[in-house]
């Protein structure tokens, strides 16, 4: 597998991307996980990318491409990966398609799923994370333990900062503007499947499973 899950905040391409990649033996590589731990180590990325995400801005392309390249030459990546919240905008997926050329293995898939706003506003709000280990919860459709701990690491479980309505909308907004257009932009190659990624979290599996192509 070698695909990109896209789609709007709160779509479920985080909650998707773990069961796809584990299904497939391939890492999640998902930027927006990589750059929270990045700031709750206290990296220069991490410091960098802060005031971006805290106001739901994108992360400058230059920082995150380069975060991807580097992240795709390691070894565990050499067999496919499902990247989820990279591309985000059409220079990042120009980048991509050039390593990825130089690499010699060409994207299979795009998968982008497909949920209306009044749904992403209730998932978000309902949200709680494993800041550890990325793996999401929500308080109405998947509720976490009651000791609020991740199931799969222990670690204490949080709400996301950036998932107070006003960024929400602001994520919103900067999807629609800067990350929408990649639709065409894969449509155009012939890659693009929308997924309906409305029901249960089993059932918008199956189809992902059955749009995949590679
Ligand atoms: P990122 O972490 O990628 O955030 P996002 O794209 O806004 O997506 P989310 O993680 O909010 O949602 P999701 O689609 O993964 O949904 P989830 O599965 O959690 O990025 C954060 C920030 O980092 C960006 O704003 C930006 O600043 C920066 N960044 C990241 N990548 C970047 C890039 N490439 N370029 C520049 N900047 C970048 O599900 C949401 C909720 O819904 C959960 O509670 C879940 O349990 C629930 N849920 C899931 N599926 C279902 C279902 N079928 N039914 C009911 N509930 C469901």
């Amino acid at each position: 597998m070698r695909a990109v899950l896209m789609g709007p905040p709160g779509a479920g391409k985080g909650t998707q991307a773990q069961v796809l990649a584990k299904g497939a033996g391939v890492p999640q590589v998902a930027t927006g996980d990589i750059l929270r731990k990045a700031r709750e180590e206290g990296t220069p990325l991490g410091r960098e990318a802060q005031s971006y995400m805290d106001r739901g801005d994108l992360v400058p392309d230059a920082v995150v491409i380069g975060l991807i390249e580097e992240r795709l030459r390691q070894e565990d990546a050499a067999q496919g990966f499902l990247l989820d919240g990279f591309p985000r905008t059409v220079p990042q997926a120009e980048a991509l398609g050039q390593l990825l050329a130089g690499l010699g293995r060409p994207l299979e898939d795009v998968l982008l799923l497909d949920v209306p706003e009044e749904a992403i506003v209730r998932r978000l709000s309902g949200r709680r994370t494993c800041p550890s280990c990325g793996r999401p919860y929500h308080v109405e459709s998947d509720p976490p333990p009651a000791d609020g701990r991740c199931q799969s690491c222990g670690t204490e479980l949080v709400a996301r900062p950036d998932d107070r309505p006003e960024t929400v909308q602001a994520r919103l907004r900067v999807y629609a503007e800067s990350t929408a257009p990649l639709r065409d932009y894969y449509a155009a190659q012939g890659l693009l499947r929308s997924v309906d990624g409305l029901g249960p979290v089993e059932e918008v599996t199956a189809r992902l499973k059955a749009a995949l192509q590679g």
